[in-house]
């Protein structure tokens, strides 16, 4: 039997109409302000779908392409500007960053209420406390494909692979506020299958591409990968693929896979996360 596939698509498409609207309801268009820098390719290309999606979703959208070697100073006084500007609502700074550039000095100086990537410490202890805040777009866009597909959380035991800032712990916060219980694993994990095997709903976000294969899956559970790798395939040609190997739909309940799950899912939150911030800020 094959699993069920969690399309990113239609849920996807149902948050950007939500953003939409949410969009026009207010007083003044959301302006959401892009930040890169250096010229890494797959950087240049998220940003530029960041910056056509908003447009298209009746936003506006404001992209700064600093040099590679900007110096700290001057990325921080950009958005100390932006962070001062009632016309600013949202702020992102695409990662990765040149070496030189911390990100944590660098998240943790845009306004918290314009922090639109969730990476504030502030809006990290909020998720964490279980109180209102701006989270992490991928995260949020994991819980709502789940929600999409209607995949109860509360009471099941989730497992997530994966404990980077951007997708494992705050899949993990968001998991638990909806009532999950949820243990995180990661490379020094001992035993990794006999975790995953436990899981009803089993998040991967490890970076490693086909880690998690057929025999380390629950069979009927639910598995979201959230892994991009570009593969070599056959006559020079690259094949996109994930951390969970396709034989694992053979087993899996339901299945978001690569490509095709939550992919656009995480676009659509940061225009919805853009339109919450400037509903705050005009409320
Ligand atoms: N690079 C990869 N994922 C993300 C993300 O969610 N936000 C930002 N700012 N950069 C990223």
């Amino acid at each position: 039997m094959s699993a069920t596939v969690l399309a990113g698509a239609p849920a996807a498409l149902v948050l950007l109409e939500e953003a939409r609207r949410r969009a026009a309801a207010l007083p003044v268009q959301p302006h959401l302000h892009l930040i890169r820098a250096g010229s890494d390719p797959a950087s240049l290309s998220y940003v530029r779908g960041k910056d056509r999606q908003a447009r298209l979703t009746g936003l506006r959208s404001t992209v700064h392409a600093l040099p590679q070697d900007v110096p700290l100073p001057e990325l921080l006084a950009l958005l100390a500007r932006l962070s001062a500007d009632p016309e600013a609502h949202g702020i992102l700074v695409q990662l990765p960053l040149p070496a030189h550039l911390p990100p944590a000095a660098v998240q943790a100086a845009t306004d918290p209420r314009k922090d639109v990537d969730g990476f504030h410490p502030l809006n990290v202890g909020c998720l964490w406390a279980g109180q209102p805040g701006l989270a992490p777009c991928t995260a949020l866009g994991i819980l709502a494909l789940l929600r999409h597909h209607q995949v109860p959380l509360a009471g099941r035991t989730a497992v997530v692979v994966g404990r980077s800032p951007v997708v494992g712990r705050p899949v993990a916060g968001l998991l638990l506020a909806a009532d999950a219980t949820v243990t995180v694993a990661h490379r020094h994990t001992p035993a990794l299958s006999r975790l995953t095997r436990q899981a009803d709903v089993l998040i991967v976000a490890a970076g490693q591409p086909h880690l998690v294969t057929a025999h380390m899956v629950q069979p009927g559970a639910t598995v979201v990968d959230v892994g991009i790798h570009r593969l070599p395939g056959a006559g020079g040609q690259f094949v996109l693929t994930g951390d969970v190997h396709p034989e694992v739909a053979q087993v899996a309940g339901a299945l978001s896979p690569v490509p095709g799950g939550v992919g656009p899912m995480t676009v659509a939150q940061l225009l919805l996360n853009t339109v919450q911030a400037a509903e705050t800020q005009l409320g």
